[in-house]
């Protein structure tokens, strides 16, 4: 055995062949199977962003939900900083886990709850997981139990750090923000407010789920920013749920093309962006540039999931690439010119489509 200092260094998140299929149908309605997710791998370090691009149903928010830990896979493995966490006994799992991983939704309305002020929802997280705030989080204790609230803190101290969030993510002077509810702010104001929430734990990684997609085009960019800012100076990992590859490529080291499950691309952001080597990412490229969503990922709208039992590529139905193997053999993923995927334009040591 190999001394373990020479082993690769532990990626913060390292997702493993992660699969998830849902059955759906009702009373007296055909059973069908949606394959939602198909041996999804990909890793993220610190200080990375890592975008999942996909059109409607492409299965991004599924992944979220699964990586948040608010449902189980059907298999495959999600290790943080190399510890198997669906392995964990699920409740202190969570604890941890929530310390760690957190969420910023597409809506930051439906997000905050308009009974409270912004302080109200930067306390709570503050005092469950707070760092200065609760020794037992320093102390790697974390997974204890909630609310260990730590006699120094003081309602004046928990305020300070509120403020100090404020600020951090730009909601200056923050002694004019903090005491405001959620219906007294902007869009871009209310989406600022629950990434301070998010940060309040000291998370190490942030799954952002359309995160600018309800807001103002004028305001989208001030909180990619804002995400870009702090994946650079908290060295925060970023996973960018989104639809829109011109968000990815500006926030993300790296692009995960997904279509019906599937990691169908997977490499740079400017590669992906500029060479896009899979048909359908091609598609979603050219869809930007005809903005029109009747060509939204390349011309049909997708309604139903082939069901698991597909030998298909899912995707040969509409590509204008499609030759006979593609009909008969599910594409595997493939290592090729700097990126993953999954295509058979693209057999075992082809060559680069620019040389
Ligand atoms: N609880 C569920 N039961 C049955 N099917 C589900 C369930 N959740 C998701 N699905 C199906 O799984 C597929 C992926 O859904 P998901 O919400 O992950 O897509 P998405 O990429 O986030 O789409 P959007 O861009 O519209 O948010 C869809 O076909 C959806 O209908
Ligand atoms: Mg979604």
């Amino acid at each position: 055995m190999p001394p373990e200092t020479s082993a690769a260094p532990t990626r913060l998140l390292d997702v493993r062949g992660i699969r998830k299929v849902y059955a759906s149908g009702g009373f007296l309605a055909p059973t069908r199977r949606v394959v939602a997710a198909e041996g999804v791998s990909f890793g993220l370090d610190r200080g990375e962003a890592v975008a999942l691009v996909g059109e409607s149903g492409s299965g991004k928010s599924t992944l979220a939900r699964i990586l948040l830990r608010l449902e189980p896979p059907d298999a495959g493995q999600i290790l943080l900083d190399g510890e198997d966490v669906l392995a964990r006994e699920p409740r202190r799992a969570s604890l941890g886990y929530r310390g760690r991983v957190q969420m910023v939704f597409q809506d930051p309305f439906g997000s905050l709850n308009p009974v409270h002020t912004v302080a109200h929802h930067l306390v709570r997280p503050l005092l469950r997981h707070g760092k200065g705030l609760n020794p037992a989080k320093d102390v790697g204790a974390h997974l204890a139990g909630p609310l260990v609230l730590h006699q120094r803190a003081t309602p004046q101290s928990v305020r300070a750090r509120a403020l100090d969030l404020l600020r951090t993510v730009g909601l200056e002077p923050a002694e004019d923000f903090i005491d405001r509810h959620p219906y007294e702010l902007s869009g871009g104001q209310r989406q600022r407010v629950a990434i301070a929430r998010a940060l309040a734990v000291d998370p190490d990684l942030l799954v952002a789920d359309e995160p600018t997609s309800m807001l103002d085009v004028s305001i989208r960019m001030g909180v990619l920013n804002l995400l870009l800012q702090l994946k650079k100076e908290r060295r925060l990992g970023i996973l960018l749920i989104t639809h829109d590859l011109a968000s990815a490529r500006y926030l993300a080291d790296r692009i995960l093309v997904l279509y019906r499950g599937r990691v169908v691309e997977d490499g740079p952001s400017a590669a992906v962006v500029e060479s896009p080597a899979h048909p359908y990412t091609r598609a979603l490229l050219a869809s930007i540039a005809d903005s029109s969503p009747r060509h939204a990922g390349g011309g049909k709208p997708v309604e139903s999931h082939a069901d698991s039992t597909e030998v298909a590529c899912p995707f040969a139905a509409r590509c204008p690439n499609v030759h006979d193997v593609c009909l008969k053999i599910d594409p595997q993923p493939r290592e090729f010119d700097g990126r993953t995927v999954r295509c058979h334009l693209y057999p075992e040591g082809a060559p680069s489509p620019r040389s």
